[in-house]
């Protein structure tokens, strides 16, 4: 028969481990920043640049967090009431792309569940 006692497997640990210093590897995966902006560098930063810090401050967009249908609704309105320019659909797609998945809402943004398998 086999013994009652709880085996704890050699994966437990390091699986413990990994939650431990998960929040530590997800603050020091640099989230680079521009000097000049204080937008998020990732793909589509240098096309936000140049096409929406022409009449304001990136902070208004910093400080914004909103889904691709929040952002797209931001960018109509700009359109209509303040005399952005119409912008090319793949420009407004990559404009979108960067808005939603670096100022997404902050539901959205979180990270995935973890994929474990526990043992049996
Ligand atoms: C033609 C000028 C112009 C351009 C270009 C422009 N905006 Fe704006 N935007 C404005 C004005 C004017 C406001 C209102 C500012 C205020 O309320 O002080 C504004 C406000 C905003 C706001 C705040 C909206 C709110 O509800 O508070 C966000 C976010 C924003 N813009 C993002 C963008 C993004 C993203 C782009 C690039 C696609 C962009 N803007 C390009 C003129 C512009």
């Amino acid at each position: 028969m086999r013994s009652a006692a709880v085996v704890i497997p050699k994966g437990f640990w390091l699986l413990v481990l990994a939650l431990l210093f998960y929040p530590a590897v997800i603050f020091s995966a640099e989230t680079v920043t521009d000097e000049e902006t204080g937008l998020i560098v990732a793909p589509g930063f240098e096309q936000v640049k140049k096409t929406c810090t022409v009449c304001h401050s990136a902070m208004l967009i910093t400080q914004n967090k909103a889904d691709r249908d929040g952002w797209l609704e931001m960018i109509r309105w700009m359109q209509s009431k303040q005399g952005l320019q119409e912008l090319e659909p793949d420009v407004e797609n990559r404009i979108l792309d960067y808005l939603s998945s670096n100022y997404g809402p902050t539901e959205a943004s979180r990270r995935p569940p973890l994929d474990v398998t526990f043992p049996e």
